[in-house]
């Protein structure tokens, strides 16, 4: 007897069963997250998904992959030890050793109990040196959204190179796995791609430095087992926060986990981190669902119009900007008009783009001034404030455009300064629109962009809106600043400076809204939106591509965010003639805005917009404050994109359907609504159409009725489009039966 027990607990021993110290839960109001401190003192990964009752059968659950092949499913995956993943954290220490194994010291609780958000902060050490690291996770409890980063502190004797500095690891087990990830450059921001993982490694990411977003985005959607769905299946979402060079893995190993690291790029990146220094990590911001990329999508929304935008609760307005309705081409004459037009319509805010200052070198083109923030005096002899007090008197609101990061060799500040210049010595620096970039690794430089702002700003005490534009990305990396064996700090000591200047900015100005552009969605990050009120999606203003930069921008990034705007057919990017209805529906799916002169409307076009602006600010917050239902995807075979927006009581919603490609009136579809309440019951009011043709205008139908059987509004050519607002009553309602499609 005495000996079977032994045996037993030998047995035990060896599967290592019942050897946890301890599991640290951090819930959200609807999922966990599971850690556990191992009886080596490793803290380990053990669960991220719905909310967990009881998670103490972790304690006894076999870890299957601590056997001699694998690699452990740590929080923090380093190199050394038995890693052999990519490690979220790789060093070389102060006397040349390259590992590094982290152990588990203590852990604290914070609460912010005004935003919901729990703090775990879990206290690591290496097991050899006095290398300490904090891992933070924000659970934000309501929008079930987790926030990870770290912090790294150097105690040892000397410096430490840290090569890998990820803000986030997570080891994810399921049968197979689908990323949804994000490419495109100007025109096409935000295209959507899915790929079915395989073995081996795939990664997303940018060495572009500024611009950082017109290539991929730093951003995913994963779908477990199955391809991605709106409604269905589990989603991880995931956004870092950072505005430069970013790299996400997907390391998928041979036991078939996947480890997903990401955070700031390693490329050309060690940073030495002296002793007694800590480093911080950037914030990756991530959700689970169960319930499919749509309520993954609505999660990070929901964090994000708390915690990721600047300003998140306030209504954006309709803005004018002047560029494609004149470009560089404007006297006070032609911008006053821009302005009457704005006022005329019912546009909020009117913002002067591009080609306003520069007097030794006018910015008559995009060839040079970029760095001379003076009035160009020839164009607008009565300067800025003269416009913005016009546009007060009109009861419009004046904004402005800056590109204050770069330099034109042109300028006035070119010569004055060259060393403020990226670029090395011997090198040429090479020049992209005619432009260099700023080294905002140079606190001189920081101060000068921090100045050059606060100066336009005070050109005129009716400035409201700032548009800061970005348009080339960093090559030929070099700063006469940085020392020559810290030049690799250079992307990090840049977008440091950037956030120093915007935090200097934010104190000062609370209230300016400043957009964010980067040759149109090249910054489209929550790093930056984190001082921003909005982005400007694309310079791609065509309506049709607009379907799939806004559809794909939506996924991670909330509408309230997303400059849509309005445009004249055709223009420098838009070739193709769309119907204004279209146009303009498109546009009221996001934040609403122009890029035309009124000139060049018709009386019946503008009149239209007229009413369909008063319209949207009607509807707006629903729009910007409401939960987004994907319909139909554009990508979806049927030629069909469909999208609504309920308010969070489910009270009202606007229904968007756009045909975008025609296959025939034997094709057109019904469309289920999402989100609504089915007991309620919703009359239905078409938006946007002197004419309404809905069947369904003005009738009240039971949101049971919408929801599983929906209508078919009958799209029936290329280019057609339909809003519809629908709005709870307590009237009884009348289930109106679905009508046959009429032959066009
Ligand atoms: C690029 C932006 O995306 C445009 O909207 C416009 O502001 C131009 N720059 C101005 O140069």
């Amino acid at each position: 007897m005495k000996r079977n027990f032994i045996i037993i607990i030998l047995t035990l021993s060896s599967i290592s069963v019942l050897r946890c110290a301890e599991l640290i839960t951090l819930n959200t109001n609807k999922l966990s997250t599971v850690l556990e401190v191992d009886d080596k003192g490793r803290l380990l990964h053990r669960y991220f998904g719905n909310k967990l009752v009881d998670t103490s059968p972790f304690l006894s659950k076999m870890l299957y992959r601590t056997t001699e092949y694998g690699t452990p499913n740590e929080a923090y995956s380093t190199m050394g030890g038995k890693n052999f993943r990519e490690p979220a954290l790789r060093i070389t220490h102060f006397d040349g050793d390259l590992n590094t194994e982290l152990q588990y010291n203590r852990h604290e609780r914070h609460f912010d109990n005004e935003k919901g958000i729990e703090i775990l902060v879990l206290f690591l050490r290496d097991k050899k040196y006095p290398l300490e690291v904090k891992l933070f996770y924000k659970a934000y409890y309501k929008e079930n959204v987790y926030v990870m980063y770290t912090e790294i502190t150097n105690h040892e004797e000397d410096n430490v190179v840290l090569h890998n500095y990820y803000s986030f690891y997570l080891p994810v087990d399921a049968r197979q796995y689908y990323l949804t990830h994000f490419y495109g450059i100007a025109t096409t921001e935000m295209s959507v791609e899915e790929i079915r993982l395989t073995h081996g490694m795939k990664s997303i990411e940018t060495r572009k430095g500024i611009r950082s977003t017109h290539s991929e985005n730093p951003s995913f959607l994963l779908s477990l087992n199955n391809p991605m769905n709106e409604n269905n299946g589990e989603v991880i979402a995931g956004a870092l926060a950072w505005s430069n060079n970013f790299k996400l893995n997907f390391e998928l190993d041979e036991f078939n986990t996947l480890n997903i690291s990401a955070g700031i790029n390693p490329y050309a990146g060690e940073y030495h981190l002296a002793t007694g220094k800590s480093f911080v990590t950037p914030p990756m911001v991530y959700t689970y669902s169960s319930n499919g990329s749509g309520d993954a999508s609505r999660n990070l929304h929901d964090w994000a119009r708390k915690d990721g935008l600047y300003a998140p609760t306030e209504i954006r307005p309709i803005v004018l900007n002047s560029w494609e309705g004149v470009y560089f081409d404007f006297n006070e004459q032609s911008l006053k008009d821009m302005i009457d037009g704005a006022a005329y319509l019912g546009i909020e805010m009117f913002v002067l783009d591009d080609g306003w200052f520069g007097n030794n070198y006018p910015r008559n083109s995009a060839r040079m001034g970029l760095g001379d923030w003076q009035v160009n005096r020839k164009k607008l002899p009565n300067g800025i404030d003269s416009l913005a007090k016009y546009a007060k008197n009109k009861g419009v609101k004046f904004g402005i455009w800056i590109e204050p990061e770069m330099v034109s060799p042109e300028s006035d500040l070119a010569k004055r300064h060259p060393e403020w210049i990226v670029k090395v010595e011997g090198r040429e620096a090479p020049l992209r629109r005619n432009q260099w970039v700023l080294d905002l690794s140079n606190p001189a430089v920081q101060d000068f962009i921090f100045n050059a702002f606060d100066s336009v700003l005070q050109l005129s005490n009716d400035i409201s809106y700032i548009k800061w534009d970005a348009n080339r990305h960093i090559e030929s990396v070099g700063s006469s600043w940085l020392p020559a064996d810290r030049q690799s700090h250079f992307w990090i000591g840049y977008t440091e400076g950037l956030y120093n200047v915007y935090e200097r900015i934010r104190k000062k100005y609370p209230h300016v809204i400043i957009q964010v552009c980067s040759s149109g969605g090249g910054r489209v990050e929550y790093g930056s939106l984190k001082y921003h009120q909005d982005f400007w999606a694309s310079d791609n203003t065509d309506a049709f591509s607009r379907a799939f930069i806004q559809y794909g921008s939506n996924l991670i990034y909330p509408a309230i965010a997303t400059g849509a705007h309005f445009s004249h057919v055709p223009n420098r990017h838009t070739k193709r003639i769309i119907p204004a209805k279209f146009r303009m529906d498109m546009a009221m799916t996001g934040r609403l805005g122009f890029e035309m002169k009124l000139q060049d409307l018709t009386g019946e076009e503008s009149q239209n917009l007229k009413k369909a602006i008063k319209e949207y600010k009607e509807i707006r917050d629903i729009i910007q404050f409401g939960d987004l239902y994907r319909i139909v995807s554009p990508y979806d075979e049927s030629g069909y994109y469909a999208l609504m927006y309920v308010s969070k009581d489910k009270r009202r919603s606007v229904f968007y359907a756009f045909c975008l490609d025609y296959k025939g009136y034997l094709s057109t579809v019904n469309f289920k609504l999402n989100g609504l309440d089915d007991n309620k019951n919703y009359t239905i009011t078409e938006l946007n159409n002197p004419k309404p043709v809905f069947w369904g205008n003005g009738k009240t139908i039971k949101g049971d009725f919408l929801l599983k059987e929906g209508f078919n509004p009958q799209l029936q050519n290329i280019y057609q489009s339909i809003v519809l607002y629908l709005e709870a009553s307590d009237s009884n309602s009348e289930i109106i039966s679905h009508k046959p499609v009429k032959k066009p």
